[in-house]
């Protein structure tokens, strides 16, 4: 069925599936008004109010395609380039984050390796946090180092003298997480933005534990905001997806350079799912980091805890400026209880209502159990290090039930307080 775009006068014929302008106006809607809307169409086909999922590989061509650029990437094409439902979901992605444009790709790892193959050149040099997710640690330990020549020295954060210390003539990029997975530091992302600058370097910020609002990296000097849209921005746990946000000069090199040329997409169906899912990340993390404050109070209370890492608390060494640079904590935090490797898979094997299981921002709440060993624990805080750690995603349950579960898995564990 076609229906007139007469009777739809939100429809954008340039988009295929139409857009609606005055919904995504980044600069007079509120947050929760673009979650819903932004990127969103009205399905020039059948009418349907929200962008139906396109499962289709290619789009019709104009009558003379001749002069079609084959790695252009704003007008359905092919879906390497450029399908309906990836196109929505990056229109929404610039608008939350505030800036002029967005990629998504086929997971958070692929937007962290798009960034660095765009932006590094064999002899390139990049300071990396020395607290990071495992790929970055990976990328620069071992594959872009050995493979293509890239330098890359790891260095604290939170010593901004270190990062200035560690930057070289040939120094392009500085990578840093807004809050670390797994230790939950917190860089100062407008000093390190200004050391990064003077040296003519990039600055990208992974915000996968801090999307928006909590926190728009933009805002405060980076140049390239990553997230893996596995975590909270989708929010349900089923789905992968990564996405890079930025100037729209940067992020049009890294889909010429990094996706169509790559090919690290995203399906329609899993760009789809996001879609949905983020439609209520604002609502979420209001409840996600709600929940994450009481439980971390609970837990840094409790006698049977060793140690309890979260930025909302006042005991995190960056606890000030956690507070003046988001607008929330989080809901990711790190803790262990008193006792080997083996009371701590206790004491996660007696919790009812928290699974165990690898990711974070999903819907229910997940723990995994990190031990001491391994290259990366080199760089974590002593009590890390002696305790080893419970990586712990607050979920959406309710927060009191949240707090009985880790209560009754602690008297399991040690016996009742
Ligand atoms: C901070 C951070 N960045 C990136 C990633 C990678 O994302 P994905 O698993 O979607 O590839 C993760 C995954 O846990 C992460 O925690």
């Amino acid at each position: 069925m076609t229906v007139p775009d007469a009777a739809h006068p939100d429809t954008d014929p340039a988009l295929g599936t139409g857009t609606r302008p005055d919904k995504h106006d980044a600069g007079t809607l509120g947050l929760l008004t673009q979650a819903v809307h932004a990127g969103n169409a009205i399905d020039a086909g059948s009418g349907a109010v929200r962008t139906p999922i396109i499962m289709a590989n290619s789009y019709a061509l104009p009558d003379d395609p001749s002069q079609i650029s084959w790695s252009g990437t704003d007008v359905p094409l092919y879906t390497r380039n450029s399908g309906a439902n990836q196109l929505g979901l990056q229109a929404k992605l610039a608008a939350l984050e505030r800036a002029e444009d967005a990629v998504v790709l086929g997971s958070g790892v692929a937007a962290l390796h798009a960034v660095y193959f765009t932006f590094l050149r064999s002899g390139d040099h990049a300071i990396i946090a020395d607290v990071s997710y495992e790929a970055p640690f990976k990328l620069f330990t071992e594959l872009l180092t050995e493979k293509y020549g890239i330098e890359a020295s790891f260095v604290d954060m939170s010593d901004l003298d270190a990062v200035r210390a560690g930057i070289r003539p040939n120094t392009k990029l500085v990578h840093i997480e807004a809050i670390a997975n797994p230790t939950t530091k917190v860089t100062d992302v407008a000093a390190v933005a200004a050391i990064a600058h003077e040296a003519g370097a990039l600055l990208s910020v992974d915000s996968t534990f801090t999307p928006p609002p909590l926190f728009r990296p933009i805002e405060h000097g980076a140049d390239l905001v990553v997230h893996s849209l596995t975590k909270y921005i989708n929010g349900h746990g089923d789905a992968m997806g990564g996405a890079v946000i930025g100037s729209r000069a940067l992020i049009q090199r890294i889909k010429k350079e990094a996706m169509v040329d790559v090919g690290g997409v995203i399906s329609p169906f899993n760009a789809w799912l996001i879609m949905r899912g983020s439609v209520t990340l604002p609502l979420r993390l209001r409840q996600h980091v709600a929940s994450a404050e009481r439980i971390a109070a609970f837990l840094a209370a409790d006698p049977r805890v060793a140690y309890v890492s979260y930025p909302g608390l006042p005991s995190h060494p960056q606890h000030g400026l956690a507070a003046s640079q988001f607008g929330g904590f989080g809901a990711m935090m790190a803790f262990a209880v008193r006792g080997d490797g083996d009371v701590q898979n206790r004491f996660v094997a007696n919790l009812r209502v928290i699974t165990s299981a690898v990711s974070l921002g999903h819907d229910e709440s997940l723990i995994v159990h990190v031990g001491t060993e391994g290259a990366r624990v080199a760089a974590y805080p002593a009590e890390f290090r002696e305790w080893g750690h419970l990586r712990f995603s607050v979920g959406l349950e309710e927060a009191d039930d949240l707090i009985a579960d880790l209560r009754g898995a602690l008297d399991a564990t040690f016996g009742p307080l």
